[in-house]
């Protein structure tokens, strides 16, 4: 049965918590979602009406991290602007008495204090996590990918977070894929710690073949980074692709035993990828209050049709 979206807006963080900085890398060519990203970044692809990089935002306030830096490439504009007050857009809002979309317009520049750099040339994520150095200073910090979502009802921030204070060091995000998949992702070889869902992370290869990979356990988009990972990422040579791998760094950090990993098992979306967008957008427009019954209702009908092996749209039109 599908859950109803309630996005998090209350911060709960635990009082002891020490991180509170989130670096959102978005600086990526996003080469995979060519043409539409030629001219916009993909993070802010729409997903149902909000941008991609919106619900990154707003995860990581809802995990109690108020100061956010993008780390923004050659679209800046469009990020920025979004996540700044649009003074003529509002005063128009306003004048009409229109109150629902005007918080929609300003909630993005309430979720947290925002910041900006710009990661000059795209040479990896490990070098857009660099960038962020001199603003994060020697804190713990987070690292939330802004093309990778998070199911607004996961905890998965959250619990991280409680890791690494915990266990101290580093921790990243882990889910579970099927082997012929990991070739997509990074991969980490790992030891139980007798915690639940949390594995000590022994080693780490990016993009591994099938035969390669220590195990099936892919890194997604979820870091808690210790602030040692900027001199290990200052050393780190260019690697896979010629780009500075954040892979690499951890794999670093992960020899010398202070990397952990969460295990992850709820619904997570890559919305850099064109199927996996489409599906995002999908399953959280049918979860929507406003416009999820009668989505769900059409796409039972578009769908019984394709099975019917009715004619569909395309071949009516082209008749
Ligand atoms: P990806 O590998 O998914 O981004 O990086 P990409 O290179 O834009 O994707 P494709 O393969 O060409 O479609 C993961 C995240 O890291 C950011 C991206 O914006 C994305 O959020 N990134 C990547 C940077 O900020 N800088 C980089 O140099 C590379």
């Amino acid at each position: 049965m599908s859950r109803m979206i309630v996005p998090h807006t209350t911060p709960t963080p635990t009082p002891t918590r020490t991180v509170r900085k989130a670096v959102v890398p978005a600086a990526g060519l996003g080469t995979r979602f060519l043409p539409a990203t030629k001219a916009t970044p993909k993070e802010m692809l729409p997903v149902v009406d909000k941008p991609a990089i919106q619900y990154v935002v707003e995860e990581a306030a809802a995990a109690g991290l108020d100061d956010v830096l993008m780390v923004t490439g050659r679209h800046k504009r469009a990020i920025e602007d979004h996540f700044d007050n649009a003074y003529e857009l509002e005063q128009a809002l306003a004048a009409k008495g229109d109150s629902v979309r005007l918080d929609a317009v300003r909630d993005p520049a309430r979720l947290a204090n925002i910041h900006h750099i710009r990661q000059g040339e795209p040479l990896g994520l490990g070098h857009a996590v660099l960038c962020a150095r001199r603003h994060v200073g020697d804190e713990p910090f987070a690292v939330l990918l802004g093309d990778d979502l998070i199911d607004p009802r996961e905890t998965l921030l959250s619990t991280m977070l409680d890791v690494r204070d915990r266990y101290a060091g580093s921790v990243i995000a882990l889910m579970e894929v099927p082997r012929e998949q990991i070739h997509l992702y990074g991969c980490a070889a790992v030891e139980p710690t007798g915690d639940e869902g949390v594995v000590r992370v022994t080693g780490l290869v990016e993009k591994p073949s099938p035969e390669n990979a220590p195990s099936a356990y892919a890194v997604i988009g979820r870091y808690v980074l210790d602030p040692a990972v900027f001199d290990t990422l200052e050393r780190t040579e260019p690697g896979r692709g010629g780009e500075i791998q954040l892979t690499d760094a951890l794999q670093e950090l992960a020899t010398g035993g202070t990397v952990h990993g969460v295990v992850f098992d709820g619904l997570r979306y890559d919305t850099g990828d064109k199927a996996d967008y489409l599906r995002t957008v999908v399953r959280l427009a049918c979860d929507r209050p406003d416009l999820g019954p009668e989505f769900v209702g059409w796409l039972k009908e578009f769908v019984a049709g394709l099975e019917g092996g009715g004619a569909a749209d395309s071949e009516r039109l082209a008749a």
